[in-house]
């Protein structure tokens, strides 16, 4: 069975791929390298002994596709491909419309074409609408609010279209909750270019020491601490989820969402707390205003994936964290030093 995984080189996409070759899977990988590096596969074939077939290429680009799908015997895809930055988003609608839109209507033309109509998509929990009680389910109201957010949206829409259309595909949209952790080897993880916007990127660099301290974005929510709470998932579990939905989706025919999320949630400083605990690292702390945009609690009813696909995480709060710090303490640069070392070689 040959999986094709666009943007197979970035956080999510390099740790399925590792669960992938795990669970027997051929893999491919289509990856322009826009937010991500040659390094992270380099590094999931030393995790799995594995050589990773892999073409540089744009998945706006229909004709590269076409060779891709013209090389390869493909059962299936998993479209991790896309911008992620919801700050950059709002500044740069038309980038994020273009790209990620453009990339998978593409993608499923070339898929048509060659038959093959198995797909995982890489959606969010923020395509929610932020006035839905918790924890969210599958068919709760869906309302986007930044441009990131309505292209994961606008994509699910044009997938169930296509499912309404041709009953021969099978396309299984996966909303991931707040991603987090590292493969356990410390050889893969999280890599943001630049200042990170999300939490346990920021908390990691402050306790490695690039960054002074974090900023908890608002204590006065209406949750237990009152800083914000949301459903952290350990990576790998996350990974694992694409696995099962891959197996799902080769099955089946038609379109369903799943939430992979814990169901449970925790807050800024419980992850912080949690944190310290783990690792013995400082992270010193300021509160500072609310984040524009942010909710006060967001989590998920995994049931549907635990019932459909038979999948449920088992990682808790604190492999996250270990894990987290492994990478991050074996890595301080990311990727990034680690090139410049390959470079000086
Ligand atoms: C964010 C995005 C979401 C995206 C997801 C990807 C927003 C509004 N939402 O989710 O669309 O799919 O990342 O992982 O950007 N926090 C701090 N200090 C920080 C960073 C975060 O206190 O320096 C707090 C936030 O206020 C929030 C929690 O930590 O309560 C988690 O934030 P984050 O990791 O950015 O994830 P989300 O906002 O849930």
């Amino acid at each position: 069975m040959s999986i094709l995984i666009t943007g197979g080189a970035g956080y999510i996409g390099s740790h399925t791929c590792v669960e992938l070759i795990s669970a027997g899977y051929d893999i491919l990988v289509v990856d322009n390298f826009s937010n991500s590096c040659a390094e992270s596969l380099r590094r999931v074939e030393q995790i799995t002994g594995k050589s990773i077939k892999f073409y540089e290429a744009d998945v706006c680009d229909k004709s590269a596709l076409r060779i891709i799908f013209s090389e390869n015997n493909i059962d299936a895809v998993i479209h991790f491909a896309g911008y992620k930055a919801v700050g950059e988003s709002v500044e740069k609608p038309m980038m994020y419309y273009e790209n990620n839109l453009m990339s998978t209507v593409s993608l499923i033309d070339v898929m048509e074409k060659y038959g093959v109509r198995n797909l995982v998509f890489s959606s969010s929990a923020t395509v929610y609408a932020g006035d839905n009680p918790m924890p969210l389910t599958e068919d709760m109201k869906l309302g986007a609010i930044n441009p990131y957010g309505k292209t994961k949206l606008f994509i699910e829409e044009i997938l169930r279209d296509l499912c309404s259309a041709k009953d021969n595909w099978c396309v299984a949209l996966l909303r991931y909750f707040n991603p987090i952790g590292a493969h356990k080897s410390g050889l893969i993880g999280e890599s943001p270019k630049g200042i990170p916007n999300n939490l346990m990127p920021y908390i990691s660099q402050v306790a490695v020491g690039k960054l002074q301290r974090l900023n908890v974005f608002g204590d006065d929510y209406d949750t237990r601490d009152g800083t914000g709470s949301r459903d952290y998932i350990h990576v790998v579990d996350l990974a694992k989820g694409h696995v099962k939905a891959i197996q799902w989706a080769i099955n089946n025919t038609g379109c369903e969402a799943f939430n992979l999320g814990t169901g449970k949630g925790t807050t800024v400083l419980e992850l912080r707390n949690a944190f310290v605990q783990v690792t013995g690292m400082d992270v010193p702390y300021a509160i500072a205003p609310r984040r524009a945009g942010d909710l006060a609690e967001v989590y998920a009813l995994p049931a549907k994936a635990k019932d459909v696909l038979g999948w449920e995480a088992e990682l808790d709060i604190s492999r996250m964290c270990e894990d987290a710090w492994r990478w991050q303490s074996n890595n301080p640069m990311g990727y990034e030093i680690d090139n410049t070392i390959d470079i000086l070689k």
